[in-house]
């Protein structure tokens, strides 16, 4: 794994929250609220390079100059199912950014992804796009993801993640290496049914109480 491209997000609050995540006893409704969270703790870190410009503004006290977001348009695309749990915590930090949707799952056989949904916005092709998933284990389904924003013509894209495996990370850094890696933690490994050790389980099942 290299280290340009891939940022842990270190913070207390952020920890102690993954690891009420990756507890078996955590309740679905306790689950799904964490994720939106630790969304917005993690969109905090992978929005530290938006630009800024200044506009003037006049407090209670006198006219001043003050930063104020550039306004560029940015996109956030949550892979379904379980990327959807975090898009809430974006819109929070980032209200005015449009949602696109790619639906993908992995082929429990295989581990390869499949694609059953794409909605995307019309501009998309001019917008920062911040991919969004819990879970980055094979890589396969973000390396899909990427490469499908590729094609709309995207050109700068970050992915966010929960919880990483070091394959998945090696996955992405190789096939896309211009793509920045934000993720609360990089576990251990990944078990013979590519789920991520500790890791928290099947993220899906738990935000949507499917188990
Ligand atoms: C999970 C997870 C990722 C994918 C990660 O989705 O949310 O999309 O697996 O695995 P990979 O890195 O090996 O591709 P899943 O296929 O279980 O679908 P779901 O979101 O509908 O539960
Ligand atoms: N998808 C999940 O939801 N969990 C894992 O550990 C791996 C893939």
């Amino acid at each position: 794994m290299k280290k340009d491209t891939l940022h842990v997000v270190s913070h207390p609050l952020l920890a102690h929250k993954l690891t009420i995540l990756r507890d078996k006893n955590t309740s679905t409704k306790d689950f799904r609220e964490l994720v939106s969270e630790i969304g917005m703790l993690l969109t905090y870190e992978a929005t530290r390079d938006l630009p800024l410009t200044e506009r003037e503004v006049e407090t209670p006290i006198c006219k001043t100059t003050a930063p104020t977001l550039m306004g560029k348009k940015f996109a956030v695309v949550p892979i379904l199912r379980a990327g959807l749990g975090l898009v809430d915590g974006v819109l929070r930090m980032v209200p005015s950014a449009r949602v696109g949707h790619i639906g993908l799952y992995r082929d429990e056989e295989t581990l390869e992804p499949v694609k059953y949904f794409c909605k995307m916005p019309k501009d998309i092709a001019q917008r920062d796009v911040l991919i969004v998933d819990p879970m980055l284990a094979t890589g396969g389904s973000a390396a899909a993801a990427i490469g499908f924003m590729k094609d709309f013509g995207c050109k700068r894209i970050k992915l966010m993640v929960l919880l990483a495996a070091p394959e998945g990370v090696q996955r992405i850094q190789t096939e896309h290496p211009d793509v920045p890696i934000y993720c609360g933690a990089v576990d251990d490994r990944l078990n013979e049914r590519g789920y991520i050790v500790p890791g928290l389980g099947d993220a899906g099942d738990r935000i949507f109480g499917t188990m």
